[in-house]
């Protein structure tokens, strides 16, 4: 079975936006937790061996594997869309120009991306995708992810579960979402423009 993933920096790294305790307690708690119950679930069968997300596509139809398995692969994506690397965090030409298509700028692209992750009820994740060739925000519940969807490649994701800002905000997931907006690897989002998941 694959590895589970490491975190691409330090526990403390994305402070103060994100504490050492809230980074420790979701991938150490909830993140390996999938990990371990997805271990268990296809130990010694057919899908012992294959890569994730292949795993996830193929049991889409089967809840319990499912969900394990897109929420290792969810939460490996938003660790990943995260930086504590300041020219990371600043957005490169080629991912503005297919921002400002659809959303003329990207104040506009932030503004609508926050308020359709603040108002999403209850868990979920916050995506920004290419979904046939063009720029889009899409939001799923629970473990729900795009990487199952044909011809849509996902560029970044945040948590919307509960369990992502409780410790730093409270109940204050606008803030959360504000904060974490402002750390986002726009590096990584170039990055996944070329590729197909
Ligand atoms: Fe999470």
């Amino acid at each position: 079975m694959f590895k589970f993933p490491e975190l691409p920096y330090p526990k403390n790294a994305l402070e103060p936006v994100l504490s050492q305790k809230a980074v420790d307690v979701h991938y150490e708690k909830h993140h390996r937790k999938y990990y371990d119950i997805l271990s268990k679930m296809i130990e010694d069968t057919s899908m012992e061996d294959k890569p994730l997300v292949d795993l996830i596509r193929a049991t889409a139809t089967n809840p319990y594997v499912f969900n394990a398995a897109a929420q290792i692969f969810n939460h490996e994506f938003f660790w990943n869309s995260l930086s504590p690397v300041a020219e990371q965090n600043s957005m490169p030409p080629e991912v503005e120009k297919v921002i400002t298509i659809p959303y003329g700028t990207v104040e506009n692209f932030k503004e609508l991306f926050l308020e359709r992750a603040g108002r999403h009820f209850g868990s979920g994740w916050a995506w920004f995708v290419m979904a046939n060739d063009e720029a889009d925000i899409w939001i799923t519940h629970d473990a729900e992810t795009p990487i199952k969807t044909p011809n849509v490649t996902p560029l970044l994701c945040i948590d919307l579960w509960e369990h992502s800002y409780y410790i730093d905000y409270l109940n204050d997931r606008a803030t959360y979402l504000e904060k974490v907006f402002n750390i986002i690897n726009w590096q990584f989002v170039k990055e996944n423009l070329n590729k197909t998941v």
